[in-house]
Order: structure tokens, then sequence, then C-alpha cells
């Protein structure tokens, strides 16, 4: 069995060719190179076009990341099934940084800090945590985990995902028909939403102003993809005063500009995708499993975070 190694945006191939040929000493597994023999799966992050070009034979192509919106893009040969990571050790980090995230704008951290900064003792009106209903879209992996530790802390939780779903702790809405709804009763907007065509751009003027009832005061958590959010529609919206602000992992282009205007909004909080990081020993782990799985027989619709193209995640 032969798998290739292709990353980019800085990921370096070496360690997670030693970390697989660890685990599949008898298998050839090498870094990717132009001319290479086809392989027979490869591990990848945003390979180029020119890689699959050259990959006629590959049967698995594991993404070392949850989101597979890049990969869509490309052509892939007709028997090639994408893997995704399926948590490997993100769903925690999400949590963490989600949870943060609300806890920050809740209790009005910043304002501390900005009067700490001028030695000011002053106490800020605590605030009812009914009044700050939290919405999370997409209830995947990620999503669920997210929503079951904001219930942690007591904030009332929904949830928006494509098809019904039942959970203990988060109030659920669905679809298109459900979406409306789910948005008036949400005040902070979590996006844990694959990118896809049906939800390019979900985070725009319209759809804000549904939120918390269409009263002022919404705060946008977007963790998801750049492309969720139409950026020009944001700052409008905070300096209107109808958003009290918004915490931003992922953005349309990547790294974000250095002049971009959310970098210095007082208002933006900007990470440069760092919610959930992948984890190499967890993720070699899984796809390793998967690969084993796979070489003893198993098709690849038995196996979790298989993509369904036609759905787009
Ligand atoms: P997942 O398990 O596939 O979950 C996706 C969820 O979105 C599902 O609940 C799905 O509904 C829902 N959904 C999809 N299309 C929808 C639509 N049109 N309307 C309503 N709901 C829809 O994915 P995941 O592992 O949780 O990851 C979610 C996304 O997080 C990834 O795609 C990636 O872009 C992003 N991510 C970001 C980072 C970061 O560092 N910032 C790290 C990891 C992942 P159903 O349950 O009904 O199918
Ligand atoms: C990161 O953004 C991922 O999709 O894993």
């Amino acid at each position: 069995m032969r798998i290739t190694v292709c990353l980019t945006d800085n990921n370096r191939p070496e360690p997670w060719v030693d970390n697989l040929r660890a685990e599949l000493p008898d298998a050839d597994i090498a870094p990717w190179s132009p001319g290479d023999a086809p392989a027979d799966h490869a591990v990848v992050w945003a390979p180029a076009q020119e890689f699959l070009d050259e990959q006629q034979t590959l049967r698995g192509l594991f993404n070392i990341g949850a989101g597979v919106d890049a990969l869509l893009k490309l052509k892939l040969p007709p028997q090639t099934r994408i893997v995704r990571l399926d948590d490997a050790g993100m769903s925690v980090q999400m949590a963490e940084y989600v949870c943060h995230a609300l806890i920050r704008h809740f209790r009005e951290f910043d304002g501390y800090e900005a009067d700490a900064r001028e030695g000011k003792w002053s106490y800020r009106r605590p605030r009812a945590r009914n009044d700050f209903p939290v919405g999370v879209m997409g209830l995947g992996v990620l999503g669920e985990r997210v929503g079951k530790a904001i219930g942690q802390f007591e904030f009332p939780v929904m949830g928006w995902s494509r098809s019904p779903k039942q959970i203990d702790g988060i109030r659920c809405f669905s679809g298109d028909k459900g979406f409306d709804d789910f948005l008036a009763a949400s005040r902070v907007l979590v996006c844990l939403l694959p990118l896809t065509p049906g939800t390019r751009g979900i985070l725009r003027r319209d759809n804000l102003l549904k939120l918390n009832a269409g009263q002022p005061g919404g705060y946008i958590i977007n963790v998801a993809r750049g492309a969720h959010l139409v950026d020009e529609d944001l700052i409008p919206l905070l300096d209107a005063g109808q958003l009290a602000g918004a915490t931003l992992d992922v953005f349309q282009s990547e790294p974000l500009a250095s002049d971009h205007p959310f970098w210095r909004h007082p208002r933006i909080t900007v990470t440069p995708h760092a919610s959930a990081r992948t984890q190499r020993e967890e993720s070699v782990a899984q796809i390793v499993t998967k690969i084993r799985a796979l070489e003893a027989g198993a098709s690849f619709d038995e196996l979790p975070g298989v993509v369904d193209a036609s759905r787009g995640y």
C-alpha cells in the first residue's frame, strides 16, 4: 500500500510521514513530489489540482481538518472518497474557545480590562444569563459539543441543523422552515456550519437583523469559515448599535490583511484561525484506524467522517 502526504499552508509533511510510518510500518509512505508513482491513499491539506491530476488510482483522500470546502472545489478521480477529521481533539478546543468568547462578552471582561488599565475600581451591573440565549448553527461533531458546553454555564441554548434533532439541553430547530424562529430566539450566534452553497454568506444583514427577535444587542462568534460572513454587512450593524460585537476566527482571505478594518474595530476580536487546531497524533491515529479498516475490507460508507459530496460536507 502506498500513502502520499501533500500539505500546504505551512504544514510540514515530514512529521506526518514519521507518525504514519510508525503506525503502518509495512506501507510505503512519503511526502508527495510531482511525478511520484500514484498512491492508494493520500493525507492532505488544501492540495493543488496538479496533485490530484497525478492520483488516478487514489481511494481515500484523508483531510487533516474537519472542513472540506477546499477539497470539494477540486476535480477528483471518480472512485476517490474524501474523509474528514471526525473531532480528533478539536471539539474540546472549540468548546473552550466559544465559551471563552461568550463569557468574555457576557461578563464584560473587556470593560473590566479597560478600567484596570486606568486603575479604576468600578463594578458593572450583573446581567441575567436568560437574557443571553445562544444559538449554535450546525449541530455536528463540533456544534453539539459546543452547545452542551455552553449549557453547563446555564445559558439557554438553541441549535440549528439541516435535519431535525433531539439533544438534551438544546432547543433544536432545523431546515429553512426553522431558521427565522431559531434566529429570533438567539442573541449570541455561533457559526459552526460547513461552508457549502447553502451556507455561504448566511451571516448577512437580513439574517443578522432577525437575531434577538429584532432587538439590538446580538453578538456573533464565527469559528467556521470566513465566507459564511458577508464582511461588508458587519461593521455597519456594529456601528449602528444593532450588534454588540463579534469574535471572528476565520476570514474570507487568510491571513487577514494587516490593514483590514476588522483588526482595529473596538468591538471585533480577531484570532488567526486558531479556535480548534489539528492535533497530529490524534489525527494520525484516526486516519490509520480508517485505513486499516478499509484494507481489511470495510467500505467507505461504514466509516465516520466520509464526506457526501452531493451535500457538500
Ligand atoms: P459536521 O459534523 O459535518 O456538522 C455540520 C453540521 O452543520 C451538521 O449538524 C449539519 O446538519 C449542519 N448543516 C450543514 N448544512 C446545513 C444547512 N444548509 N442548514 C442547516 N444546518 C446545516 O461538521 P463539524 O465537524 O462539526 O465541523 C463544522 C465546521 O467547522 C467545519 O466544516 C469547518 O468549516 C469548521 N471548523 C473550523 C475550525 C477552526 O479552527 N476555525 C476547526 C474545525 C472545523 P445535519 O446534522 O442535519 O447534517
Ligand atoms: C479547520 O479549519 C478545519 O476545518 O479543521
